[in-house]
């Protein structure tokens, strides 16, 4: 079987031809820039943003000499956003470091930041056509499948066998197909839950499915649970302007802007908010608070609950400017980068007329 799976896997792959934004390119910033996005991200997705970077963004020079604030603004939406961070980083160093020139051997471009052995292994077989075989979720499904590997893929052991056994299948002269074809044969075809395996051209040899372990494979040793989080928005307002803040954290969401931000433990509810409120001396006895709405965002290894709740400020007292804060107005904060909650909860609230702020 295993002399059988790549000319098996090419010729599924020559049947079922897949539109690509970056499909045949050798451009080795373009295929840089495709694989950057779809580290966390599906094609789908993805692919908006690589047609707005490559036309934003031509060359790596440009990349390299833009600001910081557009590139993230750009990137707002996508997530994940020290790719965005090492990516300028990593376009400075190539461009000033390097002449210019995008490093062409796999282990220069292992040293970009932001790049792991499985970027580094799809760029230089996309790129250059160097025989290096790429392991993403998609070769772990594939091939757990297929062979029936129960090693864990979250375990150091069950990583370097499937990288090993990867490595036995690739083609040498065909590393680019081959890459390709098993991305686009996990993503299409063997998909995690409803795999075609009716008209699957492993259907034979398939250990998985022989066994009934489609649902089972591959195996993971830790599932994650994620952390709920629980994050209270202030909307400090006069009719024109609200005040952002940016997040300088490490945590998440590191340089983009949000509104003034206090984080409980629980789910708040109106009349709590007020009494946590009423313990600082900022707002002690000034303020009217009422609840605009509420929204969720799921990242890796969280869930943030978002709720925004607006606060008036009561007579003569204006609104004041907490640390880092500055107002902005309304049709201004287009031009900043926030997570997609609160654009969410931008576009649904601020930007239709009917916001009574
Ligand atoms: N995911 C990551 N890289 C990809 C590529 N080149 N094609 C399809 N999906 C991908």
């Amino acid at each position: 079987m295993s002399k059988d799976f790549s000319t098996k896997l090419l010729r599924w792959q020559e049947d079922n031809p897949r539109p690509l934004a970056w499909k045949g390119s050798k451009n080795p910033y373009h295929i840089w820039l495709s694989e950057i996005i779809l580290q966390q991200t599906r094609v789908e997705q993805g692919t908006p943003y690589y047609i707005k970077f490559t036309s934003n963004y031509p060359t790596i020079a440009d990349l390299a000499n833009a600001p910081e604030n557009k590139i993230m603004k750009d990137w707002e939406g996508l997530g994940y956003y020290s790719r965005a961070r090492n990516l300028h980083a990593s376009a400075k160093y190539i461009h000033e470091t390097l002449g210019g020139k995008f490093p062409e051997t796999y282990e220069e471009i292992l040293k970009l930041k932001g790049v792991g052995t499985y970027t580094a292994a799809a760029i230089a077989s996309f790129a250059y056509d160097l025989p290096y075989a790429v392991v993403d979720g998609n070769v772990y499904r594939v091939l757990s499948r297929i062979f029936g590997i129960h090693l864990p893929i979250d375990s150091t052991t069950g990583k370097k066998y499937f990288q090993e056994e990867v490595n036995k299948l690739l083609p040498r002269e065909k590393a680019a197909a081959f890459n390709q074809a098993i991305m686009n044969f996990g993503a299409k075809h063997c998909t995690p839950k409803l795999p075609a395996c009716t008209s699957c051209p492993f259907s034979e040899d398939c250990v998985a499915k022989k066994d009934d372990l489609i649902g089972d494979l591959p195996r993971k040793k830790n599932k994650l649970s994620k952390k709920a989080r629980y994050f209270n928005y202030l909307i400090l307002t006069d009719s024109a302007s609200v005040q952002i803040v940016e997040r300088i954290s490490k945590d998440i969401w590191q340089n983009l802007f949000e509104f003034p931000l206090l984080e409980t433990q629980q789910e708040t509810k109106l009349n709590q908010m007020e009494l946590l409120l009423e313990e600082q001396d900022q707002f002690k006895d000034k303020f009217e608070i009422s609840f605009i709405g509420g929204g969720k965002q799921t990242l890796s290894h969280q869930i943030i609950h978002a709720k925004f709740y607006k606060i008036e400020l009561k007579g003569s007292n204006s609104p004041f400017t907490i640390e880092g804060g500055q107002f902005v107005s309304f049709k201004d904060l287009a031009n900043f980068a926030f997570p997609v909650v609160i654009r969410d909860f931008i576009s649904k609230n601020i930007y239709q007329s009917s916001f009574l702020l």
